[in-house]
């Protein structure tokens, strides 16, 4: 018996010693920069493997209610995009367009879809920057398409693209890279298609809101500054070096939440995180600024309580750094809390708003019960809150 115990306990020491052998590699793996990359980009997971994203019809569209194109960023890259018509216009121009040619287009200024979106001065562009993994066809990002321009589909069309080194887009991912990317698409949007920036909006879920931050905070500091109509940001998270103590691989497996226990070695990790997408400091910049321009702004922050992937209080943080950034003096997130108690509207199953306003923005923050990371870019919530953006710039676009 003695001899089967000693055995037991020398087999469970040495699987312990295997384990935290297997953790130390990964950890050091994790300090390389390709890897790191790999980690949170995810981008050579594409997930739409067997289709053809020529073939937007595979992805439930109809005939051109996509054109598949291209653009060139300044630093060399090739940027696969899609060009989404609304319903409403597609039925109005169902036979011109069916006429025409299906699949990639390399000049999409010939395209009776683009002088829908150029030649009306009443359409809306709303700007897509999708989260880590897959391409403009993958999971809820089909859905989500459709929910963005339900509220208007005679007007609002949606611009979607793959970052460098996604899915048919050349590169590899970089934090600024993806900025770069993500500014070539807003550039395009401005002074090829001809949008004023008063008629876009950006929408990010997930990694995509730390470029969609990034950028909008970009464009406000420019001389002269540009305005959005507005930005929505669905399942935001603070930076990365935070999301990483808190993200769980496929929503249960912690990372570096382990070693939050050992501050000095996980400090000392952090060290070695190279994209570290600071939106707290970014979001707090862009409010600076609109308030110090007199710039209107309308900021929309969506997060579901059951999202596994980047846990929701992230939200309350990024939304206290704008709040905060808001206020000349500043406010403390206890402060904040408090005035929740007072302002904060309980919808029941639907969760809650708080809306903080100012003389010149709007800040929401809404926290759905249900909706988990990515099917909740489908919901309705989706659709008001870019009526809410457009609205808020153009009375006369709902009425
Ligand atoms: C909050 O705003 C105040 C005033 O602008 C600023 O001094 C402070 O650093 C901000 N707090 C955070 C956490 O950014």
């Amino acid at each position: 018996m003695a001899g089967l115990l000693a055995s037991v306990v020398k087999y469970a020491s040495v699987s312990v010693a295997i384990s935290v052998a297997l953790y130390a590699a990964l950890l050091g793996l994790l300090t390389t920069a390709s890897f790191q990359s790999h980690v949170v980009y995810l981008h050579s997971i594409q997930m739409t493997w067997f289709k053809d994203l020529n073939v937007p019809e595979t992805f439930g569209f109809l005939r051109n209610q996509v054109t598949p194109f291209s653009l060139r960023t300044a630093d060399g890259e090739r940027l696969y995009a899609w060009h989404v018509l609304p319903i409403e216009l597609y039925r109005k121009h169902e036979l011109e367009l069916v006429a025409e040619p299906v699949g990639f287009v390399p000049d999409i200024t010939s395209r009776h879809a683009f002088r829908l979106l150029r030649d009306d001065p009443d359409a809306r562009l709303v700007i897509h920057m999708h989260g880590a993994g897959g391409t403009v066809g993958s999971g809820y990002r089909v859905p989500n398409y459709r929910a963005l321009s339900a509220g208007q589909p005679g007007k609002i069309h949606v611009l979607t693209f793959d970052y460098r080194g996604f899915g048919r887009s050349t590169g590899i991912p970089s934090e600024s890279g993806l900025i770069l990317d993500a500014m070539t698409v807003l550039d395009w949007a401005m002074n090829v298609a001809g949008i004023p920036p008063s008629r876009i909006l950006i929408f990010g879920q997930s990694m995509g809101t730390a470029v969609s931050v990034a950028v909008a905070n970009h464009l406000a500091l420019q001389f002269p500054p540009v305005t959005l109509a507005g930005i929505v940001l669905v399942a935001p998270f603070v930076d990365v070096p935070t999301l990483v103590s808190t993200y769980r691989v496929a929503g249960t497996i912690p990372i570096l939440s382990p070693l939050a226990r050992f501050p000095l070695l996980f400090n000392y990790l952090h060290r070695f995180i190279r994209d570290k997408w600071l939106t707290k400091d970014r979001i707090a910049q862009y409010v600076r600024a609109h308030e110090a321009n007199a710039e209107k702004y309308r900021l929309t922050i969506i997060h579901a309580e059951d999202d596994y992937d980047i846990p929701w209080h992230h939200t309350p943080m990024v939304f206290w750094h704008a709040v905060n950034a808001s206020v000349p003096a500043g406010i403390s997130y206890e402060d904040l809390e408090m005035r929740k108690l007072e302002s904060k509207i309980d919808l029941g199953a639907a969760g809650s708003v708080m809306e903080w306003r100012t003389d010149h923005g709007v800040i929401r923050e809404e926290i759905l019960k249900t909706g988990l990371h990515d099917v909740v870019m489908g919901y309705p919530i989706v659709t008001m809150a870019v009526m809410r953006s457009f609205e808020s710039t153009d009375p006369f676009f709902t009425s």
